[in-house]
This record gives C-alpha cells, structure tokens and sequence, in this order.
C-alpha cells in the first residue's frame, strides 16, 4: 500500500523565520518570562478611530458572499486614495486580496509557468520565498550589499540573471527588511530594464508612505510601464490593521487583471466586513500616517542610538517602512536568537529578533545578521538594545 505522505514541493518550502521560535517562546513565557518581540512586523502602533466605529455599525445583513471583484465601497476607497497622489485607476484595475500576501500568490500564479523566474533584490521579504515555492517559481536574486546602502548594482550585474525563463522583477519599495527608499535613478534603471526585455514590474507597495523623507515614489504614476506593471498593496501596515487581512493587485494590464479575477473567484471572495471597514480608513489616509511616520521616525532615532553603543555592531539606517538589518559580532544570528530565547535573561526579560539567512537567496549570506522591527514602544525597544548589549557580552564570552 501506498505511504501516506506530504508533498515534494511542501518539503522545499521553508518556515517563515520570522515566525519560527514563536513556539519556543510561548514556554518561556509561561514561565513568566517577559520576551520584547522585535521580530513581526506587527505594528503595536492602534488604527485610527473611525476603523472601530465602522465595525460597530456593521450589520446582521452585512455578512453575504462579496463579488471577487470587490464591494463598490472598497474599490471607491483605493480609487480615491490613488487620487491623492494625482493617479487615476477605475474599479477594473482593481482586485480585493486577502492582504498583500495573497496577492504575492495571485501575482505569480498569473505571471509564472513552473521553473519560470522572477529577479528580486535580496534580502528580500522572506515571504516571497516560501509562496514563490509553492507557485513553483524560481527566484533569481540580484544581491544588495549592506556596506553599499544596499544600493543598485550596475546594469550589467542585473542583466546577467536575465535568462529566457525571467517573467518578471520585484521591487519592495519601502523596502522590508532593510528600511531602503528607492532612489529614482535606481527606479529609472529598473524600469529600463524591464521595458528591454519585456518583464513585468511587481512592486510590493505595502509599505508606500511609511518613509522619513521626500515623498513616496508611485510607479502607477509611470505611464510607460503601463502594460508591464502589477501593483500589490495592503492595509496591514500603513493603518496597522494586519489582523484585518486586507489587500488589494492593482494593474492597468487588462490580461492581468483578468487572470487574477479567475484565481479570486475560484477562491470566492475576500471578508466583506473587512472590505466595509477598511473603506473609511483608506480614503482618511492622510492625517493618520502623518502620525505614524512620526512615530516610526523616533523610534528608528532611539534603535541607532542604542546600537551605536554596542561594540561590533554594523548597520545600515532604515529610511522608511520600519525594520533595519543589523549585522552582529556573531557567526549565526540563528544561534545567539536561540540562546536569547532559552538562555539569557536580565532582569527577567529577554528579547526576539528575526535571523536574516532566509531573506537571503545565495547560501551563506546574512548568517549573522538579524532584522529588526520597530514594532514596540520607545521604553521597550530602549530595554531591547540594553539586552542585545548584555546578552552579545554574554554569548561571546
Ligand atoms: C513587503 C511585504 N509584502 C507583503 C507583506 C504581507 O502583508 P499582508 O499582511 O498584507 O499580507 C508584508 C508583510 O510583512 C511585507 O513586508
């Protein structure tokens, strides 16, 4: 008789190591451990208001099967929210998604065949890995290097991964997990490189106005990548609502649209009272992300500040989203996040970060750095760089 057994693609697909020694510090919790939780980027930061009164006016009769095009009020909200920024979109350049994650998969089944392949720029969001794995997409990575400011490398170190199975780019911008705004001359030669060889753009615009300085670059605004370009977009962070799931694909590509339609109706459709409460939010973008910015602003002060007093330390400084890289005095971050969990302790409290080797594509890289996430308040993230402190002195010694 036949083993019952997993698939071979689930076995290549990684744990997501943002998530992975949740279950080891739930034990430690249990003993009464405090753990400053640096590593999801969950924003403990509440959504605005109005995200609370709309739920409460949500209705018995609100709870029906939603087009998988999308309720007229959240289609509205995102057409509105792109008029701000002078860019206009109608609803069939829309599809509701269930957060940006679900796009990420909707986006490379409708671009992708198996072993086709995507360039992103590593570190990346390790996410892309895992949901690139079960597409059966190749990721092919162009690496950014810290030392740099993780900035573009020349043209011709790009071109090289270009082979004749390359559908598409990514571009994270802000970037997670290393806070990088891109410049617009790198955007420029992205674009230039996708209109020569005729790749899509995917960019994950998660994280657009969550930026320090200048203002966030659209590539929706670009009317020459018109044809080439997917958006994906989420409410998770900039209304920090994660828990909410709400997401959106935006393209211009009527093919493309059509493609992702067919995987959303297969799938129904996404909550129809998280599309009712997001509306109101979406369309009040302004006034709320002004604060937050504000905000993730002190705290990315308050992080450099604390690792600037730790020997060893190499870092480059997050300019938007909220998360920075940091490399530490260790061989595997892996390793000293494990005996930060079991082992260290200061005044009863210890602290969780994300080990980067899996935002990473080429072996080895990032074995000893972690990613940060300024997702707790000033006096925790200042009592999570005096741990780092101690429990580096520690571990080396
Ligand atoms: C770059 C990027 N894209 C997509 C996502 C997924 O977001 P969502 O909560 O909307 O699924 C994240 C979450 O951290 C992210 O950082």
């Amino acid at each position: 008789m036949q083993k019952l057994k997993t698939s071979r693609r689930i076995k290549e697909v990684i744990a997501s190591p943002i998530r992975k020694f949740l279950p080891l510090v739930k034990k430690v919790e249990q003993q009464g451990v405090k753990v400053i939780k640096l590593n999801i980027g969950d924003p403990d930061i509440l959504p605005p208001k109005d995200f609370i009164q709309v739920l409460q006016q949500i209705k018995l009769t609100d709870f029906y099967y939603a087009p998988s095009s999308g309720v007229n009020k959240y289609l509205l909200a995102w057409i509105k929210y792109f008029d701000n920024f002078k860019i206009k979109i109608t609803a069939e350049n829309i599809v509701p998604t269930m957060g940006a994650s679900e796009a990420i998969i909707f986006v490379l089944q409708a671009v992708c065949d198996i072993d086709d392949e995507v360039l992103v720029f590593e570190p990346f969001y390790t996410n892309y890995k895992a949901l690139s794995q079960t597409c059966g997409v190749k990721l092919a990575p162009i690496t950014l290097k810290m030392e740099d400011g993780y900035k573009l490398p020349n043209i011709k170190k790009i071109e090289q991964k270009i082979s004749k199975k390359t559908k598409a780019i990514i571009i994270i911008n802000p970037d997670n997990p290393t806070g990088k705004v891109w410049r617009k001359d790198e955007v420029a030669t992205i674009i230039k490189i996708a209109l020569k060889y005729n790749l899509f753009i995917i960019a994950d615009e998660t994280y657009r106005e969550i930026i320090f300085q200048g203002k966030p670059i659209c590539f929706l605004r670009n009317q020459r990548i018109k044809n080439n370009l997917i958006v994906i977009d989420s409410v998770s962070k900039r209304f920090s609502v994660p828990g909410i799931r709400m997401g959106v694909v935006i393209s211009y590509n009527k093919e493309i649209i059509k493609a992702i339609l067919k995987l959303a109706m297969a799938r129904l459709a996404v909550s129809t009272v998280g599309q009712l409460a997001t509306a109101k939010i979406i369309t009040q973008s302004k006034k709320y992300i002004k604060i937050i910015i504000q905000e993730y602003k002190v705290r990315v002060e308050v992080l450099n500040k604390g690792l600037n007093k730790i020997d060893g330390i190499e870092t480059c400084r997050a300019q938007g989203a909220f998360y920075q890289v940091v490399k530490l005095p260790v061989e595997n971050s892996e390793d000293f996040i494990k005996f930060l969990i079991t082992k260290f302790r200061y005044k009863n409290k210890t602290l969780l970060l994300a080990p980067m080797s899996d935002f990473y594509i080429t072996p080895g890289l990032g074995k000893n750095e972690v990613r940060v996430a300024l997702v707790t308040n000033i006096k925790e993230l200042k009592e999570g760089m005096e741990i780092l402190k101690r429990a580096l002195a520690e571990f080396k010694g």
